[in-house]
């Protein structure tokens, strides 16, 4: 008979396995119930991949059931979800394709059944890896990306929207781009997209409560990029609160690569709400001088309140010799060199009324260019395995402002 695997820290589940199915299985009691297979096979050693798994996870149960979505999908492996409120969980189990739901003090022939049951949907095993080589869940928590300013107007929803797609592009299925300036986001527009759910409909109710769930609501767009399009009007974004944005990132960083996130001109609570999730920040002034001061007074705000990351680029947009002002004077300004230098170019503004990110159309004008440089930064910096430095809380954020 095929090894099952029972994942629990309840012996009594494990001895009830044992029962039900004869000698050939084994058993983990991870602390951390693992959500996919690449975190299974961590703790596997070696063993081979079971035919069967019974997933006993306690109240770990979202992780639980992005791996039986996992096992099914890219291993053919049935589960069985040992759970003692088997209604409340029955449909989000159903979605993720476990096979059975048995109570952990249910009698051996019930177990026996399920097993038995679930046995027979396995299929041949695809591989020890999964299908794709994107985390399939959270191999690791991917990182979020913020696009910021302090001034209205000045490229970041260019920035953020040709970013996301230029991700995509490198590795489908990677990224999502994430429209929080809440009220007047235009990401959709940028994209030509006419979403049936937007941001309220995924910051709250059932979207909001599992991974899984929230997927299903988010826009594939033509390129591979998936899609938190902002709210279709400013009273339907009132109803997103700052709790909501931390938890909708937080649950896309489990799932994606690389969350990119447009925002809204200056630090509203929203926006310290993004800042507290982000682990790569880009900021985007124009080249003026009140963009210029305001992103130096948005930095010295940043530090001072212990938002400041040290993965962070700045952009120059609008370059353009006649401006009167040189990068060199941006650099003294705000105490720090420019990263990337935009040039103003007709070419951006066809671009958005059309639709189409000069990324997507494989754009090659000096514009593109730049784009494709700050992808590749993002990019090799996430090769590079740098982890950023992680935000302080809202607590700690307090504390450092008195
Ligand atoms: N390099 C550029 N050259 C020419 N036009 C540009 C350039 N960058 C952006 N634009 C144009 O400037 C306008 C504002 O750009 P964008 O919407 O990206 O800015 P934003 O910072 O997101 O604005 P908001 O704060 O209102 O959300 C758009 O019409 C865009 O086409
Ligand atoms: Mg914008």
């Amino acid at each position: 008979m095929s090894p099952v695997l029972v994942i629990s820290r309840n012996p009594q589940v494990v001895g009830l396995v044992q029962q039900a199915w004869g000698p050939d299985g084994y058993a983990i009691a991870p602390e951390q119930f693992p959500d996919n297979v690449q975190v299974l096979l961590a703790h596997l050693q070696g063993a081979p991949l079971p035919a069967v798994a019974v997933l006993d996870p306690a109240d770990q149960v979202v992780a639980a059931l992005a791996l039986a979505v996992d096992l099914d999908r890219n291993f053919s492996i049935a589960s069985v979800l040992v759970s003692d409120q088997p209604t409340e969980v029955s449909l989000d189990a159903m979605r993720a394709g476990v096979r059975d739901i048995v109570a952990p003090t249910s009698p051996v022939e019930e177990m026996k059944t399920a097993l038995e049951r679930a046995a027979t949907h396995s299929g041949p095993r695809v591989a020890q890896q999964p299908a794709t080589g994107v985390p399939s869940a959270a191999a690791q928590r991917g990182k979020v990306v913020t696009v910021a300013s302090p001034k209205g107007g000045v490229g970041k929803t260019t920035v953020s929207t040709n970013l996301a797609v230029g991700l995509a592009q490198r590795l489908p299925q990677s990224t999502v781009l994430v429209d929080l300036d809440v009220h007047f986001g235009d990401v959709a527009s940028g994209l030509n997209i006419t979403a049936e759910f937007t941001l309220p409909d995924m910051a709250h109710g059932p979207a909001a409560q599992d991974a899984l769930a929230l997927k299903t609501y988010l826009y594939l767009h033509q390129t591979g990029l998936y899609v938190v399009p902002g709210s279709e009007s400013p009273a339907a974004a009132d109803t997103v609160t700052s709790r909501d944005i931390t938890n909708l990132l937080d649950t896309l960083a489990t799932q994606f690569k690389y969350v990119v996130v447009d925002t809204a001109p200056g630090l509203s609570e929203h926006t310290l709400a993004v800042l507290d999730q982000t682990d790569i920040l880009v900021l985007v002034t124009s080249l003026d001088v009140p963009g210029v001061r305001g992103l130096r007074k948005e930095l010295d705000t940043l530090r001072d309140i212990g938002l400041l990351l040290e993965s962070r680029s700045v952009v120059l947009n609008f370059m353009h010799p006649s401006r009167g002002i040189s990068v060199a004077d941006v650099e003294a300004s705000i105490a720090r060199k420019v990263d990337f230098q935009i040039p103003q170019s007709n070419s951006v503004p066809i671009s958005v009324n059309q639709g189409i990110p000069l990324l997507q159309s494989g754009s090659r004008d000096p514009v593109a260019k730049q784009l494709r440089a700050l992808v590749d930064s993002i990019d090799n910096h996430e090769k590079a395995g740098n982890k950023g430095r992680r935000f302080l809380d809202f607590g700690h954020r307090k504390e450092a402002q008195q």
